[in-house]
């Protein structure tokens, strides 16, 4: 970089609040990673198998810090009041980073203009899960026992905003019910009950159901989709089992807040991509049933177009369920 050029770099930096020379040899620390959900969810495992990764190309431990609460809204917030020097980064989702807008009306923080996005790191499935005393053995069995049951039927979520309640919210409206919901921190913990039995059934995320599945220790009735997931081939698609407009997909996206160095956002999304080009990250989200991103999803650019565009579809979606984390 030529004198003139690290002026102008020197000069942007200043402005943005860091030091030329830090923004070049970042990071020299360990990175927190904000996961805005219990230990054990679907969100926490993603990261953790991308900031292994992630955390070997950038030199430097990877911190996960789980901050559970308001459906994810709480951990958002807590990282837009972070400094934004690379240190403090999080994995948002569809509800956090995009249903949140039409959710919760006093939202503390908004999705795009409070963030510095850093890239897309997967998109998911979600399946229509019960618990294995639920009298019921395919979709259509399942949809008739919720309308019979409605009344007593408890459909469990990760709080008002959380991929596991708007999915599910949208299957209640779609079969035309109103269950009793039970939030927990995070559907890993919802799972926990989901197996125990004390919860009758959850709208959850491939890479969390799969494993069950493949346990027996729950049912799941469809995945969500045009196609079966490879993870779980014996499962029908909703196309197949008979509720071809429940079809949904949801996503993990990486974040830092709002005025982190552009140099630093570049050095993030370098260690993001370079981990999903990963041979042990690539096997380990396809055998839970994840997808990766394209790679303009991957992006900081891409995944600031992907997330204005997911708050517009998600608005009406939700407005149209009549539901907010006020009511
Ligand atoms: C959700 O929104 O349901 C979350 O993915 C749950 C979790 O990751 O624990």
């Amino acid at each position: 970089m030529n004198r003139r050029n690290l002026l102008a770099a020197a000069a942007a930096a200043l402005v943005a609040g860091a030091s030329p020379v830090a923004a070049q040899t970042y990071p020299t620390r360990p990175i927190t990673m904000i996961i805005p959900f219990a230990a054990g969810g679907p969100t926490d495992v993603v990261a953790r198998i991308v900031a292994e990764s992630m955390s070997r190309n950038l030199g430097q431990a990877i911190v996960i810090e789980n901050v559970s609460g308001a459906g994810g809204t709480t951990g958002s917030t807590r990282l837009t009041t972070q400094a934004a020097d690379g240190y403090s980064i999080m994995i948002g989702h569809t509800g956090t980073h995009a249903a949140s807008v039409a959710l919760y009306p006093n939202l503390r923080y908004h999705p795009v203009n409070d963030f510095a996005p850093i890239g897309l790191v997967n998109t998911n499935a979600i399946l229509i899960t019960a618990k294995n005393a639920l009298p019921a053995n395919n979709l259509a069995e399942f949809v008739a026992w919720l309308k019979a049951n409605e009344r007593n039927a408890n459909n469990a979520h990760a709080g008002i905003g959380s991929v596991s309640h708007t999915t599910c919210l949208l299957l209640n409206s779609i079969i035309g019910v109103n269950p009793q919901t039970v939030p927990y921190r995070g559907t890993g913990p919802a799972m926990n009950d989901l197996v125990a039995g004390q919860v009758d059934y959850l709208c959850d995320q491939v890479v969390n159901v799969a494993p069950q599945v493949r346990a027996g220790t729950i049912k799941a009735f469809a995945v969500a989709q045009q196609q079966r997931n490879p993870a779980l081939p014996n499962v029908p698609t909703t196309v197949e089992a008979g509720l071809p407009g429940y079809q949904v997909v949801v996503w993990n996206a990486m974040l830092a807040p709002k005025g982190t160095p552009e140099a630093v956002v570049t050095r993030l999304n370098e260690a993001l991509r370079a981990a999903l080009a990963d041979p042990n990250v690539k096997s380990r989200l396809a055998e839970l049933g994840a997808d990766l991103p394209t790679d303009v999803q991957a992006t900081p650019a891409g995944l600031r177009a992907f997330l204005e565009s997911e708050i517009a579809r998600w608005t009406p979606v939700i407005k149209a369920a009549g539901v907010t984390a006020t009511n």
